[in-house]
């Protein structure tokens, strides 16, 4: 006779426990071919045979029972160490990343043009003379055009000086009312302190039909925004000159730094050039085809604005990936 209490207590897994299941449970197993002994077995014996077969029945079914919850468990717990992640594998703390500081100082000025209902357009960065000059009233050997020093490609394509080309785009591909902003990246042959040969610039345009947009509207929902990025700061629009603008103004707000007692970063003026604007020239809705309509247009240099909220001396700093500096704007 086979110790099947001692093979199901050492039995060490699901698969070899159903084996002895149906060694003592199955067609053939013990209990079967015992029960049909009986049949050839005499009145007393028979009685006592079948008390043995019933009570090994009982026994080593409660034990198989048993022993399967303790090798499901086995099991389950086997599986949820394998499958298991360790979080506890890196135990140096990782070095995040930063948003880069002009790319944040980008992102609150789309985030508050965005909140104000006007649309982000974009546009290639290779350009032609019409989208980048032309269009925008600066016909060929106009003197304004040394205004924007150009990368010029081979085939007299160029490397757009400013993102007013936008401006065009969006004109020429759909009709007013317009409220756009284009932000982007601009290149210009240009290399010092304050200029890096890449830039990022913020357009902004403004179309409607009729005589409806004015200066004032320009000058109000600028001051509004220069408030937004800058604080409690004054603002003073300056008369200047734009060829795509007129009348066209510079823009500036107090200085931030010193308050009005004058600084080497407002140069003792008091006062921080931030942008350029005006109200859209003539022209420049003519080249587009756009009769009977008025429009303002600002353009704003983003580096300009990551210098003066960041305090960045050097703007060429902010190109040269020095950890050192990126490190400060986690
Ligand atoms: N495009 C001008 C520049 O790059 C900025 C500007 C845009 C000025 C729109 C007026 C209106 O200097």
């Amino acid at each position: 006779m086979r110790d099947f209490v001692n093979e199901i207590k050492n039995c060490q897994n699901l698969a070899e426990l159903e084996k002895i299941r149906l060694e003592i449970f199955g067609k053939k197993g013990i209990l079967a071919t015992g029960f049909a002994k009986l049949k050839e077995l005499d009145e007393s014996a028979k009685k006592d045979f079948a008390e043995s077969l019933n009570r090994q029945r009982d026994e080593l079914g409660a034990l198989l029972e048993a022993k399967k919850d303790e090798l499901n468990e086995l099991e389950i717990l086997a599986k949820m160490k394998q499958d298991a992640v360790d979080i506890s594998l890196f135990n140096e703390p990782l070095q995040t990343g930063a948003i880069h500081p002009v790319m944040d100082v980008m992102d609150r000025i789309i985030e508050y043009f965005v909140s104000q209902n006007f649309s982000l357009e974009t546009g290639p960065l290779v350009e032609d003379d019409f989208h980048n000059f032309e269009a925008l009233n600066l016909p060929k050997y106009h003197p304004a055009r040394d205004m924007q020093d150009t990368f010029y490609l081979k085939d007299s394509r160029l490397l757009r000086t400013h993102t007013s080309p936008v401006q065009i785009r969006k004109m020429l591909s759909s009709k007013p009312p317009i409220r756009m902003i284009a932000p982007g990246s601009v290149f210009r042959r240009d290399f010092d302190v304050t200029h890096t040969p890449m830039f990022h610039q913020v357009e902004g345009l403004v179309v409607e039909q009729g005589d409806s947009v004015s200066f004032a509207n320009l000058k109000s929902m600028l001051e509004n925004f220069l408030k937004y990025m800058f604080g409690d700061v004054k603002v003073r629009f300056r008369p200047s000159f734009f060829p795509f603008t007129e009348p066209s103004a510079e823009v500036d707000i107090s200085c931030i730094f010193c308050h009005g007692e004058g600084c080497r970063v407002c140069k003792h003026t008091t006062w921080l050039e931030v942008l350029g604007c005006g109200v859209v020239d003539p022209n420049v809705f003519k080249a587009v085809g756009y009769k009977d309509v008025s429009g303002y247009a600002f353009g704003l240099g983003v580096e300009r604005f990551a210098m003066l909220l960041h305090r960045v001396p050097d703007l060429r700093s902010l190109f040269e990936g020095d950890l050192r500096l990126l490190e400060q704007f986690r």
